[in-house]
């Protein structure tokens, strides 16, 4: 039976994924650990999950002596060597998707907050005001919100949005199906023109870098509210700071930023600190006990759905194959190098072998071809032994 490793104290929800798809043998670690004792504790695991802390190159690697499939319980796999994980034929899962839906609400209550002037008038009860003036405050109903970015987040925020009433413009370099009612923009000036709020939804990199700049802050309304929860490059800070100083934009919330502390008691660096009108917030966009709990169950599912099926659907590092049932309770998982003859090779191996191949499903990647073959008897170990001995084959496991 697989037994499953778990560090860095993943949510119970992916415990339970695994109790009810049959998995007993499950060992958990509340922290990351590092050399000799990660070392000792990955031996005779087929199925591990870590969180962002665990350090997995080649090292770790080697030292999986069962290791099948590997769950990073998070967004990033910057801590995984995913190329050394490929080449040994170990697909690496995460969970880009699980909590689109927090950073969606937090982006919405920023939206109204802002326009209610809400940041400024809690600071000054706080200091012993009682202003009670309507001036400068909105209802988000019959606002415009300009999406900058249409993909998982910034489709969910157009959905809430339009909820309250809102009118919903967006702008994304890709096609995209508008959701509801909400409206394609491809000029992104005349988006910025009409928007009460305009909020980044887009992905990170020199593509994206400072696209809310000097001019496109000066394109946007006068008394707008500019949100950012995507990533720290795409504003240019000090023209925000000086949109925001002169007036011409009403309010700002951002959660992300161009250089963030690395630790609790590192002062965030910005000429943003101390304006009322601005919500600062330490990347917390996704971070909600449901999107925790989500991800557990996201990413357990996956592994589960690989260990079970041979499905790669969603994997990072490897040809994708979606979730099939066996048509034979008896399938071959098989990681080969991609290059030609290699699939062809293989099948004349099984019929050598008396092998009769059922159905068969292919893809390839890079340097990498996965194809999960259903066969018609179960082969011993022998007959195993001989498949894996061609040249292309990386593994070859039975599920
Ligand atoms: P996604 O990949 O589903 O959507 C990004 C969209 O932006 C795509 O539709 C893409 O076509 C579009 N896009 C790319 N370049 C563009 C450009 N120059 N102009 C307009 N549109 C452009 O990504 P998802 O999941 O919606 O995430 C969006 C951002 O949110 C990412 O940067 C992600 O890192 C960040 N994020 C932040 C969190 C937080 O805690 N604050 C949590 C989760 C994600």
């Amino acid at each position: 039976m697989s037994r499953i490793v778990l560090f860095e104290n993943i949510n119970p929800s992916a415990q339970e994924v695994f109790a009810a798809a049959g998995y007993t043998d499950i060992q958990t670690y509340p922290a990351a650990l590092t050399g000799q004792s990660l070392f000792d504790a990955v031996k005779g695991a087929s199925i591990i999950g870590i969180r962002s802390r665990t350090q997995f190159d080649a090292s770790v690697l080697a030292q999986s002596d069962c290791l099948r499939v590997l769950g990073c319980f998070c967004i990033g796999t910057n801590q995984v060597d995913l190329d050394a994980l490929s080449l040994a034929g170990v697909p690496v899962f995460n969970a880009p998707f699980s909590n689109t839906r927090s950073v969606a609400e937090l982006v919405l209550a920023e939206a109204i907050l802002l326009l209610r002037r809400i940041p400024e008038k809690n600071a000054r009860v706080h200091e012993g005001y009682w202003d009670k003036s309507a001036e400068g405050a909105y209802e988000a109903r019959g606002k415009t919100l300009g999406i900058i970015g249409y993909g998982n987040i910034g489709s969910q925020v157009g959905t809430l949005a339009e909820l309250l009433g809102m009118r919903v413009l967006f702008h994304d370099v890709e096609s995209k199906l508008p959701l509801s009612n909400a409206q394609v923009c491809p000029d992104l000036q005349r988006m910025l023109a009409e928007a009460d709020v305009v909020t980044l939804h887009v992905p990170g990199g020199t593509a994206t870098d400072n696209i809310i700049n000097a001019a496109a802050l000066a394109a946007m309304k006068k008394g707008a509210i500019l949100i950012n929860a995507s990533r720290g490059s795409v504003v240019d800070i000090d023209a925000l700071h000086a949109a925001l100083a002169s007036g011409h934009l009403a309010g700002a919330a951002l959660d992300v930023f161009p250089v963030e502390p690395k630790g609790v008691n590192e002062p965030l660096q910005s000429p943003l600190r101390g304006l009322s009108n601005v919500i600062l917030t330490p990347h917390i966009g996704g971070s909600t006990q449901e999107s925790q709990a989500n991800i557990g169950r996201e990413v357990a599912e996956k592994l589960v759905s690989f260990a079970k099926y041979g499905a790669t659907k969603g994997a990072v590092n490897f040809p994708e194959i979606s979730y099939a049932a066996s048509s034979t309770q008896v399938r071959l998982l098989h990681v080969h190098k991609n290059m030609p003859g290699a699939v062809s090779a293989l099948n004349k191996r099984l019929a050598d072998l008396g092998l009769n191949i059922v159905s068969q499903q292919l893809q390839t990647q890079g340097e990498l071809g996965y194809v999960l073959i259903d066969i018609d008897r179960l082969p011993d170990e022998a007959t195993l032994e001989s498949i894996r001995s061609d040249p292309a084959t990386i593994r070859c496991d039975l599920l």
